[in-house]
């Protein structure tokens, strides 16, 4: 073991997601049904340190000065398994997460801190993963976070294996983006991505229809990147964010990640671009909305929502890049 740190930190920036991933065909490995596609965001990350150690009993998780209880830390564990029988060492961990997100704006990612947990760990271990191999680990603690290794455009290839299902940059020509965060509740997600996609994959009639829609936008979006055509890529991003609620929608018993502000900002989203400042928007698995435009109306941008939401609510950001070690 001489050689070997025991102890790094790792940053690793969250992803939002043009096309969405929902829904697994390997519940265990995290295998998605569909590809998907995102971009990495500057302003919103995650730092790690992992420390193996002799003296400790069991792992210990901190996330922005929070110790977790047995039960929270569970995944994190697991996930700490899979690195030590990687490695062959099985030494307990203390892990210090600081989710850095600006002011109030709420984005605090299991991509991110899934991408610097596996970056952190291997390396304490002294594991030297290529970046494929680190995508592979990071999508088992999260599948967004398998995203998150790399920076700017990256398409997660949904694969049908554990060997087979990873993230890979994708190239772009896009010279011009901001993506402005809303931050509408920073409250915990009522109902957890991992359960509710499962819910829209098993009672959704429409969920057949899913990968058909998918398919199409990846190359929709792809092509956009490459003509470097914004207009394509945000009303094809917008679209397909709000196909992935009509799954939520439409699942048995039926529910809802909007609340009234989420309504309200996508038809503000839809005023602005009648009176010609170019938006659109994205949602994920919360009623936080994502605002996608260019440099010429990102002041008209923030304007518009700051009296609603108030200024720490609304965060403008740009691309982002790799994970990186410390
Ligand atoms: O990786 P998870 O389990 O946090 O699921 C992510 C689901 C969405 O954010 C809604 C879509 C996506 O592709 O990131």
């Amino acid at each position: 073991m001489n050689n070997i740190p025991l102890t790094a930190t790792a940053k690793a920036h969250t992803n939002i997601a043009l096309v969405k991933y929902w829904g697994k065909k390997e519940p265990q490995l995290i295998i998605p049904n569909t590809g998907s596609l995102s971009v990495t965001l500057n302003d919103f990350y995650t730092t790690s340190t992992v420390t193996f150690a002799n003296d400790l009993k069991e792992d210990q998780v901190t996330i922005d000065d929070y110790q977790l209880t047995s039960e929270e830390k569970t995944r994190v564990v697991s996930f700490l398994d899979i690195v030590r029988n990687m490695s062959g060492c099985q030494l307990k961990a203390r892990v210090t997460s600081n989710n850095h997100v600006p002011t109030a704006a709420g984005l605090a990612s299991s991509a991110s801190a899934f991408a610097a947990l596996a970056t952190a760990s291997t390396h304490a271990l002294g594991l030297d993963l290529s970046t494929t191999e680190l995508s592979i680990l990071a999508r088992k603690g999260s599948g967004s976070a398998c995203r998150s290794i790399y920076g700017g455009f990256v398409e997660w290839l949904a694969g049908d294996s554990d060997q087979t299902s990873y993230a890979t940059p994708v190239t772009s020509n896009l010279s011009d983006l901001n993506l402005v965060v809303l931050n509408v509740n920073k409250n915990k997600k009522k109902i957890g991505s991992r359960h509710a996609m499962a819910e829209s994959v098993a009672t959704s009639p429409f969920y057949k229809e899913w990968p058909n829609v998918v398919n199409q936008d990846l190359k929709t979006v792809k092509q956009a990147l490459l003509d470097d055509d914004f207009t394509t890529l945000g009303m094809t991003s917008e679209l397909n964010a709000m196909r992935m609620h009509a799954l939520t929608l439409s699942a048995d018993p039926s529910f809802l990640y909007f609340n009234g502000t989420t309504l309200k900002i996508i038809e503000e989203v839809h005023h602005l671009r009648q009176s010609g400042i170019e938006c659109y928007c994205t949602i994920d698995a919360g009623p936080n909305v994502k605002v996608l435009c260019q440099n010429q109306h990102l002041d008209a941008v923030i304007a518009h929502f700051t009296p609603l939401l108030g200024a720490t609510n609304v965060t403008p950001t740009k691309m982002g890049p790799a994970v990186t070690l410390l």
